[in-house]
C-alpha cells in the first residue's frame, strides 16, 4: 500500500505528476475526472484544524468521494481502542484515511495496520501536505505553464523561528529532495533535531541545511522567507518562554528588505500577527499566504488521486 506520510513518499517523478495534476484540478475545478467516485475517505483529527479539515472535506467531495470526518475524542480511540484495531476496522469501511495527530509514530502505526492509503495531515514531526501545497504555490510563479520541479533547484529558503518544529522539518526534508538551499534561524534550544537528520539519512539525502542564531544572516538574498507560529499545537505549556526566546526572529519589513527584491513571504497559517510576523509583512505584495491556503485543496486532491492510481 502506497501511503503519504512524508515528502519523499513520492519519487521526484511522482511529485512532478502531483503538481501537474494539481494544476489541472485547479484550472478545471468543477470539470475534471472523479477518481474517488464511489469511495469514502476518513478524515481523523486528534488536533484542531481549519485549512486541513475543510480542504480535505471539499477535496474528497470534488473528486467524487464521500468524506467521513472523525475526531479521536468521540471515536473509541478516545476510550483506548488500539490503533491496530482501529486501522483494521476503518479499512473495512473506508478507501483512504487522512490523519492529523501528535506523535509521528501514530500515523506510522495506522499505515502499518491499514489496508487503505494513509495521508499525514500533520504530526508533531512534519506536515507534508502543507509542503506540497507550498511548493505548488511557488511553481505557479516560477514555471506557470509546466509547474516544473526543476525550477525549484537552487532557490534559497530562509526559515525563521521554531526550527525544531514540524514545518521546519518538512522544509528541511523538501529542500533536500528538490535541491533547494535552506538556511534556518532561531534561538538555541529550538534547533533542528536528530529525527530530521535521521530521516534525511534514511532517504540517502545529504544534510545540507544551515542553522544560525542570526535572522539577518539566514534571510540575506533569500528567494523565500518562511515562518510559522512560535507555539505549535501541543506546545502551549511553554508558550511564554517560547515567545520570549523567539522575539528576535519576527519577520518584519526591515528583515524582508535583506531578502531578494522579488522574494516571497510564506506562512502555513494560522498566523499570529505581531509575534512571528508583522501585520505589514502579512499584508505586503510579497505575501502569498492565501494562495498557499487555497492550494491545499488542489495539491491534496492531486495527492489523493495519485495514491489511488499507485494503489491500483
Ligand atoms: N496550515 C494548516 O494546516 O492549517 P490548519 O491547522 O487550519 O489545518
Ligand atoms: N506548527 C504548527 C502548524 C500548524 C498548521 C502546529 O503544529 O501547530
Amino acid at each position: 500500500m502506497h501511503h503519504f506520510l512524508k515528502e519523499t513518499d513520492f519519487t521526484l517523478e511522482q511529485a512532478q505528476d502531483v503538481f501537474t495534476l494539481a494544476k489541472q484540478f485547479k484550472s478545471a475545478r468543477q470539470n475534471h475526472a472523479q477518481p474517488l467516485s464511489m469511495q469514502s475517505w476518513g478524515l481523523l483529527f486528534y488536533k484542531s484544524s481549519t485549512r486541513t479539515r475543510i480542504s480535505f472535506e471539499v477535496g474528497v467531495n470534488e473528486l467524487g468521494g464521500f468524506p467521513v470526518v472523525l475526531n479521536s475524542q468521540n471515536t473509541q480511540i478516545g476510550r483506548g481502542e488500539t490503533i491496530e484495531d482501529s486501522a483494521k476496522v476503518m479499512s473495512r469501511y473506508l478507501h483512504g484515511l487522512v490523519i492529523r495527530t501528535f506523535g509521528h509514530e501514530i500515523v506510522e502505526a495506522f499505515a502499518a495496520h491499514a489496508t487503505i492509503p494513509v495521508i499525514n495531515g500533520l504530526t508533531d514531526f512534519n506536515h507534508p501536505c502543507q509542503l506540497y501545497a507550498d511548493l505548488f504555490t511557488l511553481l505557479e510563479r516560477y514555471s506557470p505553464n509546466a509547474v516544473d520541479i526543476a525550477t525549484l533547484r537552487g532557490k534559497k529558503v530562509a526559515f525563521l523561528g521554531d526550527c525544531a518544529s514540524n514545518m521546519a522539518n518538512s522544509w528541511i526534508h523538501s529542500a533536500a529532495m528538490f535541491g533547494m538551499d535552506i538556511a534556518l534561524a532561531g534561538p538555541e534550544g529550538f534547533t533542528p533535531g536528530q529525527a530530521i537528520d535521521e530521516a534525511l539519512a534514511a532517504d540517502g539525502l545529504a544534510k545540507a541545511y544551515t542553522f544560525t542564531n542570526d535572522a539577518k544572516t539566514a534571510v540575506q538574498d533569500a528567494d523565500i522567507v518562511y515562518t510559522d507560529v512560535w507555539v505549535s499545537m501541543g506546545d502551549e505549556g511553554a508558550a511564554a518562554q517560547r515567545k520570549t526566546a523567539m522575539t528576535p526572529f519576527q519577520v518584519t519589513s526591515k528583515l524582508m528588505a535583506l531578502a531578494k527584491p522579488d522574494a516571497y513571504f510564506m506562512h502555513c497559517l494560522p498566523a499570529h500577527a505581531g509575534e512571528e510576523v508583522s501585520q505589514e509583512v502579512l499584508d505586503s505584495p510579497q505575501s502569498i499566504i492565501f494562495d498557499e491556503a487555497e492550494n491545499r485543496l488542489h495539491a491534496q486532491k492531486a495527492i489523493m488521486a495519485k495514491l489511488v492510481e499507485l494503489n491500483g
